[in-house]
């Protein structure tokens, strides 16, 4: 054997052995016996002899392979001892705030792409993945044969701006944040919607390959994926220490605000394919990679004003009107205040300056007052004794932290009970958004959410901005909506206390409206599960004339009330 041969054998060698090590020794999962083991060792050991120069400083050779001795007691690293020259490279990666999805790639051809789902099973969003232009609908021949790659799909920051300015121009509600609406705008079941959205991608992996070179490290497979024409973010680099890592966190810590897109952290992977391999995952976690979000960002502006919601139960539900700020990189006026016992108990008062809190892309919150800059002039808030919206002298129950709006035909209640009424995990009806539920109030069209049954083409037609084809398939989807599972019936209705695990609850025991209608709260409050509040919040609602009204609309208008017939499955998974 000549000296290049044998330093590659060599070196071959030491990594095989070293993987081998990791796998004994750290992760307890060997591959090899010991006999196979020693044999690596002893050729190893051989070469070096034969050519000392291989010997290197980093050589299992040096090693005293024995495992750890009977009666101590096991040590659990919390990271793992890896290597003797601490010589393994990491990919930190920007973490973007979008939607997982993994591209199928077989003989060339984008065949299959699907969301993540729960890790194990996605949806199958094929159609709206190929409308996305980023990514290559086919790749060049150098490509394995059958490959999956893993990205990111996003909405970018400066087209979610653009796309809310318009519709509030409209006078349309506005989207919460641009990780919702890239994911909304993938899982429409009409790819045409999809086309209309300005998704993007970046791709941060090879999920599996066969055939075909596939390189052993994953900075490489970055550069593959980026040959093969997907679009990989040039803000990935390769860090040989854990300074260099820090280095990389900070600086985009400072700067994130400045791209197109939201990221909400770093991902910090360990570059080499045969690491990961042998470090695995623990459940759905990778071991091999480890994601180091951006605490929120705090700002301080002055809290203009606090403003009422009622909500569909008629709660009234304090909010923030603050003097619009900057944070990272995107305009606040709006934020969370929970209720007022929380108001009182940070003392929050009109015209204060305030903190104000957002991590990632969720709604803001007020963190608490800046006393230090009071001039005296702020005022304390409370609770207004009647409701905005109907005028109806409010509630405030014992023991509960919301106030209530006790007037059931209270028009804001009727308008957020509609909405969520047709909203998707209730009755679904595909195409009636706010706006529309907004006219139909209106045009008082809809006093109860069993008047949607009622509506007629005709009536459609009356609306502002009404064409026939959208008339027609609102139609088509009010009727579709009528042969939902009887315990999204159920959570449609709105009933306090009443989510979509409560309804399915209820269901089981019932299988039947009617019955559960008729329901006491003694017998209601033995079914496992339900409490007195539930029990007593049910019944009460049952009792009311004007929803056992509602019932029997439904009733006529044959939507399910009864568990009897095959369930139709559900037509979007939610
Ligand atoms: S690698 C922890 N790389 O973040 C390693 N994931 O918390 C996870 N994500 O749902 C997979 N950018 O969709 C990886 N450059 C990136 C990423 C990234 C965003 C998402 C990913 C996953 C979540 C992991």
């Amino acid at each position: 054997m000549n000296g290049t041969h044998a330093a590659d054998r060599a070196r071959q060698l030491r990594e095989e052995i070293n993987r081998h090590n990791l796998l004994y020794y750290v992760l307890d999962r060997p591959e090899i016996s010991d006999a196979d083991y020693d044999l690596l060792m002893r050729e190893l050991r051989e070469l070096e002899e034969q050519f000392p120069e291989l010997v290197m400083p980093d050589s299992p050779t040096h090693r005293v392979g024995a495992p750890p001795a009977e009666g101590f007691a096991e040590v659990q690293h919390p990271l793992p001892m890896l290597s003797l020259s601490n010589a393994f490279n990491m990919v930190c990666e920007l973490k973007i705030d979008g939607l997982a999805v993994a591209l199928t790639y077989r003989d060339g051809v984008l065949v299959h792409g699907a969301t993540r789902g729960d890790g194990y099973r996605g949806e199958d969003v094929t159609r709206n993945l190929r409308t996305i232009r980023s990514i290559p609908l086919s790749v060049p021949p150098e490509a394995p044969p059958l490959f999956e790659v893993r990205g990111e799909v996003y909405f970018p920051r400066s087209q979610f701006d653009r796309l809310n300015e318009e519709r509030a121009a409209q006078g349309q509600p506005t989207y919460a944040n641009p990780r919702n609406t890239a994911a909304g705008s993938l899982r429409q079941l009409d790819s045409r919607i999809t086309a209309q959205r300005p998704l993007e991608i970046y791709v941060y992996g090879l999920g599996y390959a066969e055939g075909g070179d596939v390189p052993d490290n994953h900075w490489d497979t970055l550069e593959m994926l980026a040959s093969l024409g997907f679009r990989v973010n040039v803000h990935n680099a390769v860090c040989r220490t854990v300074e260099e890592v820090e280095a990389y966190y900070r600086q985009w810590l400072e700067s994130i605000g400045e791209l197109d897109y939201a990221a909400d952290g770093v991902v910090v992977k360990v570059d080499r394919l045969s690491y990961q391999d042998a470090l695995g995952f623990v459940g759905r976690e990778p071991r091999w990679a480890t994601a180091y979000k951006f605490p929120a960002t705090r700002v301080v502006t002055r809290l203009l004003n606090i403003g009422i919601n009622v909500g569909r139960t008629g709660s009234l539900n304090p909010y923030a009107e603050l003097e619009p700020v900057d944070v990272n990189g995107a305009m606040v006026k709006l934020a969370t205040l929970h209720n007022e016992d929380d108001i009182r108990r940070k003392d929050i008062r009109i015209g204060d300056w305030v903190v104000v809190e957002r991590a990632g892309e969720v709604i803001p919150q007020v963190v608490g007052p800046v006393t230090e800059r009071r001039t005296g002039e702020e005022r304390e808030f409370a609770m207004p004794e009647r409701c905005p919206e109907c005028k109806v002298q409010v509630v405030r129950t014992e023991g509960e932290a919301a106030t209530r709006c006790p007037n059931a035909a209270c028009p804001a209640q009727l308008f957020e009970l509609l909405k969520h009424f047709v909203s998707r995990g209730a009755m679904d009806v595909e195409g009636m958004g706010e706006m529309l539920c907004r006219s139909l109030l209106d045009a008082g069209l809809v006093r109860d959410v069993a008047d949607v049954y009622g509506i007629s083409r005709d009536d459609l037609l009356q609306l502002e901005r009404m064409a026939d084809k959208s008339a027609d398939n609102i139609m088509d989807a009010i009727e579709r909506s009528k042969q939902r599972p009887l315990e999204r019936v159920l959570f449609a209705l709105g009933i306090l206390h009443v989510g979509s695990e409560m309804a399915e609850t209820l269901v089981s025991h019932y299988g039947n409206l009617w019955r559960l209608s008729r329901a006491t709260e003694a017998e209601l409050v033995v079914i496992p599960g339900v409490g007195p509040k539930i029990a007593e919040s049910v019944a009460s609602y049952f009792r009311d004339e004007a929803n056992r009204q509602i019932l029997r609309k439904l009733h006529r208008a044959k939507v399910r009330l009864v568990d009897d017939s095959p369930q139709e499955p559900v037509e979007r998974p939610l």
